[in-house]
């Protein structure tokens, strides 16, 4: 194997905070092997919000372990120049003993950080989503919407427990919405903008719903049916945002029907 998770990044990389450089995930060994991603190249600037687009299986999920180095490469290297990544999934995967304070204060403590201390910033990061007297309640207390905020606080929480003084922080979140009902959706998506606006965490946002990729990013990534490698980009920092939801589904569109037919 020959796969690096190196931090810092090479000089020439340092203005990136992720840098992906020719990354192959194969599950599996041989004629029966899948290979997930081949050639994946991409680079993430510190702060900034990339959402990643793609058919069902096309390798986004695995693109999202590999970053966060729960699972590694098979060739090709991942660079990050970011404090520890915090990961969050569809679902909360809170731990149900714990109320919902305790959730978001499990990696202050990990990270090793003094009673009172871990207190008031878990008290701080249930203000930022909006949960500010529901820290006492435990999971099963809370609506799907309400766990939802309670893992992204505890996702925030872990950037913020492994960052070392000025290292900018990197949140991977894999279809953390999609469970939800629209509305619940809607507040939730305009709570993470709010959130990553107040923070310098870079995100990279995993999504199947192109106008939220559209809304919540700053950057659109679609991958090629599988093997996943990066097929096209939008930028979406002021653009016309009908016109370009309309040029990327029919981009996905291509991706999805020329999986169907391979
Ligand atoms: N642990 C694993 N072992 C074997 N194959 C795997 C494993 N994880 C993923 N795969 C395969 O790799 C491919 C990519 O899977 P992945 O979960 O990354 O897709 P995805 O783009 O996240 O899909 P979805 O949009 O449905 O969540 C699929 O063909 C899947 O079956
Ligand atoms: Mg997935």
């Amino acid at each position: 194997m020959t796969a690096t998770l190196e931090t810092p990044a090479a000089v020439s990389d340092l203005d990136a905070a992720v840098t992906l450089s020719g990354v192959r995930k194969v599950f599996g060994h041989g004629p029966a092997g899948v290979v997930a991603l081949d050639g994946v190249d991409l680079k993430v600037a510190p702060g900034e919000f990339v959402c990643l687009l793609g058919a069902s299986g096309c390798g986004k999920s695995t693109l999202l372990n590999l970053v966060a180095g729960l699972d590694a490469p098979t060739s090709g290297t991942i660079e990050l120049t970011t404090s520890r990544p915090a990961v969050m999934f569809q679902e909360a995967a809170l731990m149900p003993w714990l109320t919902a304070a305790r959730n978001v204060e499990l990696p202050l403590r990990l990270a090793g950080l003094k009673r009172g201390e871990r207190r008031e910033k878990a008290g701080e990061l249930l203000s930022l989503v909006r949960l500010v007297g529901a820290g006492h309640k435990r999971p099963h207390e809370l609506s799907g919407g309400m766990r939802q905020r309670v893992a992204l606080a505890r996702a925030l929480a872990s950037t913020m427990g492994s960052a070392e003084e000025g290292t900018p922080g990197l949140l991977l979140m894999d279809e953390p919405f999609a469970a939800l009902d629209a509305i619940t959706r809607d507040v939730l998506q305009a709570e993470l903008v709010r959130v990553w606006r107040e923070t310098s965490t870079a995100i990279v946002f995993v999504t199947h719903d192109v106008r939220e990729a559209v809304r919540l990013g700053q950057r659109v990534v679609l991958l090629s049916s599988r093997p996943g490698r990066v097929v096209r980009e939008w930028s979406t920092v002021d653009c016309d945002e009908p016109a370009v939801i309309e040029d990327i589904t029919s981009h996905l569109r291509e991706v999805i029907s020329g999986h169907a037919a391979a």
